[in-house]
């Protein structure tokens, strides 16, 4: 039995959690911060920091209460290093570092990538379907600050029972994430922060082949390069040449009224294509990677891997290619610190442990 603490802090959730050996959830304490930006339709950097501060002691406390386990009982302390929001990623790799210095526990640093992937592994083994995972697998990293594809392999560890993971960045997007074109078009339309829940509720009202977006036509990138800035300028333009601006500034302007009687046919319709289009765009690359690198399984993790269509689209493609499809939980697919200790558990079985000297890295990247 070892019991990692992990701490994630890398964007806008505090979050503390306490896993036995990678696989069994003792504790998972997330405080959001989103009302606190939800104002300003956007993480607001400064703001993050100081939220952090201010929560990162309750939750982990709340965490080890949780789990019924004090500080001594725990194996290794676990951190997210980067990549995200530096000030943020501050608060948490200090606090870490000084409680693994004072108790004298190994220091475990994760790349948060590596944790919304173990994601997908810790949800399997909750549900004791981690055996029928084969690998290498192609991995889908979607959500408002990522939108990544991995191939990743492993291989049994020398010493120990236990595997080595390995990571290979086969695409990424040039531009936006994924889940900051869901953002930014809810924020054109007043539809609120964060917007990738809005619209995948509405779009179920609107007609995803109103309009047929074009796909992006990537110069130089490679074949499962993706790119979310260009469907976004084209939202907008749309939402000018259709006079949709009004109907958004009345959102804007009554915040409480219940938002589904505030949207109008054409708003709906523009929500379902570009849903129906951002979606298409994630599965096909994603399903084209798996194909190239004869894959036997694919995983979808990250806040959008909560979108009801994403999930029905990759299931279906995924049937139709005999290759299995994973997620997480929903509780799982946004940034959480359960998926970090689980990241964790490999390095510590490896004893690939951090020195008191590992700093915040804000562009960390994960494979190559
Ligand atoms: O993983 P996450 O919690 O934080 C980041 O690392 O970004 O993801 C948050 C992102 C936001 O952009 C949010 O709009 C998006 O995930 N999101 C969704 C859905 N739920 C959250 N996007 C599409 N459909 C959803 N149901
Ligand atoms: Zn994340």
């Amino acid at each position: 039995m070892a019991c990692i603490l992990a701490i994630e802090s890398s964007c806008d959730e505090t979050a503390a959690a306490v896993v036995d050996d990678g696989t069994r959830i003792l504790s998972n304490i997330i405080s959001s911060q989103i009302d606190l930006h939800a104002k300003y339709g956007g993480v607001v950097p400064e703001l993050a920091s100081r939220a952090h501060l201010e929560k990162i002691v309750p939750v982990v406390r709340e965490a080890c209460r949780q789990a019924g386990l004090d500080y001594a009982a725990l194996d290794a302390i676990a951190v997210t290093q980067g990549p995200g929001l530096v000030g943020s990623l501050l608060v948490g790799v200090s606090y870490a570092k000084a409680l693994a210095w004072s108790l004298g526990k190994p220091l475990v640093a994760v790349n948060h990538l590596e944790g919304h992937i173990h994601a997908v592994l810790l949800e399997a083994a909750q549900k004791g379907e981690a055996g029928k995972i084969e690998f290498p697998v192609v991995t889908l990293v979607v959500s408002g600050g990522h939108t990544a594809l991995y191939l990743v392999s492993r291989e049994p560890l020398a010493d120990v029972k236990g595997f080595h993971y390995s990571y290979r960045l086969v695409g990424h997007t040039l531009d936006d994430a994924a889940g900051e074109a869901y953002d930014k078009v809810a924020k054109l339309l007043g539809l609120g922060y964060p917007g990738g829940p809005v619209i995948d509720r509405l779009a179920r009202r609107g007609d995803s082949s109103a309009i047929a977006f074009t796909r992006p036509h990537l110069k130089r990138a490679r074949p499962y390069d993706f790119s979310f800035s260009g469907i976004k300028t084209a939202v907008a333009r749309l939402v000018d040449r259709d006079g949709l601006r009004q109907e958004a500034g009345q959102r804007r302007a009554q915040p409480d009224r219940p938002l589904d009687d505030l949207v109008a046919q054409p708003t709906l319709d523009l929500l379902a294509s570009f849903q129906r289009a951002v979606v298409e765009d994630l599965a096909e690359r994603t399903l084209a990677a798996a194909d190239d690198f004869h894959a036997r399984a694919v995983f979808v993790s990250g806040g959008v891997a909560a979108n009801s269509l994403l999930r029905k689209t990759f299931a279906e493609e995924c049937a139709i290619r005999g290759v299995p499809v994973f997620f997480p939980s929903v509780a799982l697919s946004t940034d959480n610190a359960a998926m970090i200790a689980a990241a964790a558990y490999p390095k510590f079985l490896a004893g690939e442990f951090a020195g008191h000297d590992l700093n915040a890295d804000p562009s960390l990247p994960l494979g190559v």
